[in-house]
């Protein structure tokens, strides 16, 4: 028996927000995001929209596409760092908003490698026989992360004001994460198949837990008593604090050396791959990636250009456009690889 995905959906909200906005409200600029991340621009939700919101956007076309009623789904896994609520996870709050039945749902939070996880364990839970058909979806809105009391309306085109000084140096202080990341949601709908000639093979996953600070939210946690003080707000630990080149060099190697060792034990060689679908955190990272496996650039595709870092949303997001404009074909071998804050990595095969 095999997992099999049999549709997928986005849901990307309507704000567009290209890098001359950033601009606006922050000492940045199209040239330096474009060159450093070739991010061009990205999407925000409105205020109140949270990442339940885009999850049901995307798991309503997943299911769409594959052909399901709601009705049909067994087990819904929630990846997602960005919850509407810190406890309850999104699981609750989409089987509510979508009217699934009664079924159970877990709420994983592997960050950028939240998609990757999620897809693994909705194998194993068809490999157990205890579910057939399971929703995945991964979904982050950044936005209430970024300090943007200070210039919000200005980013999506609600207001032409000029912000204040004092607005633009605040901004600035975080230019190095907020101008990398947007929002937007993936979902796939995964099923239990007697077709043994395609299906998802296996992932490689990793943790490497001894250097969190490297990407992590400092403050607004347990640890600290209330959990969320004013001291924490004042001193901006609620914004994720980030050293950029120390991931960076973690993601060019770790992914490369997930990818060869998913490979190894199917027993395929790297050039055998199709399709290599990198989590879109930056073109130059994506680029580097390819290059460490010798995979040409079409086989390694992106679109970071349009969406920025969407964390749990890029390989779902990706993914569904691949196979909605025909770059996924049936009888292709296509992999999968992300890496983020934890750290946490791997990568999957999966035979189309
Ligand atoms: N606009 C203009 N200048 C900027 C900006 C900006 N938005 N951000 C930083 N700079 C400046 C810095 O202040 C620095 O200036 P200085 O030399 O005067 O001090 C200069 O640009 C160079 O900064 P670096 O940090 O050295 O730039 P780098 O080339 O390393 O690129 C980047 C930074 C884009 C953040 C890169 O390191 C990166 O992509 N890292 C990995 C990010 C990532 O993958 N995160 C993981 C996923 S997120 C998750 O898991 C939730």
């Amino acid at each position: 028996m095999r997992s099999i995905i049999t549709g997928s959906g986005i849901g990307i909200p309507k704000n567009v927000v290209p890098n001359d906005a950033l601009a606006k409200i922050m000492d940045t600029s199209d040239e330096w995001i474009r060159t450093r991340s070739g991010i061009e621009q990205r999407y925000y939700v409105d205020a109140g929209q949270g990442s339940s919101d885009l999850g049901m956007l995307a798991a309503e076309g997943a299911l769409q596409a594959a052909s399901r009623d709601k009705s049909e789904i067994d087990a819904l896994i929630f990846a997602t760092m960005t919850p509407d609520h810190f406890f309850p996870g999104n699981g609750p709050v989409l089987q509510a908003k979508m009217g699934l039945g009664e079924i159970p749902t877990f709420d994983i939070r592997q960050q950028c490698s939240g998609f990757l996880y999620a897809l693994d364990l909705a194998d194993s839970l068809i490999q157990s026989r205890k579910f057939k058909r399971v929703l995945v979806i991964g979904a982050d809105v950044h936005t209430p992360f970024m300090p943007w009391q200070n210039g919000w309306d200005v980013t999506i085109g609600a207001s032409d004001r000029e912000v204040t000084q004092a607005e633009r140096d605040e901004n600035t202080k975080y230019r190095d994460r907020t101008v990398l990341f947007g929002d937007g949601a993936g979902a796939v709908v995964v099923e239990a198949s007697d077709d043994d000639t395609r299906g998802y093979l296996g992932a490689k996953l990793f943790t490497d837990g001894s250097n969190i600070e490297a990407l992590y939210v400092k403050g607004v946690g347990f640890r600290h008593r209330p959990y969320v003080n004013k001291e924490e707000l004042a001193a901006g630990d609620q914004i994720p604090t980030m050293e950029g080149r120390a991931v960076f060099k973690e993601a060019v190697s770790r992914m490369p050396a997930a990818v060869r060792a998913v490979c190894a034990e199917a027993g395929i060689e790297v050039a055998q791959l199709d399709l290599l679908l990198v989590h879109q955190a930056n073109l130059r990272i994506i680029e580097g990636v390819a290059k460490q496996l010798a995979l040409p650039p079409e086989k390694v595709p992106h679109n970071i250009e349009r969406y920025g870092n969407t964390t749990a949303g890029t390989l779902p997001i990706l993914f569904h456009e691949c196979i909605t404009d025909g770059r996924i074909r049936p009888g292709m071998l296509i992999g999968f690889t992300a890496l983020g804050s934890g750290l946490h990595w791997g990568a999957a095969l999966y035979q189309c």
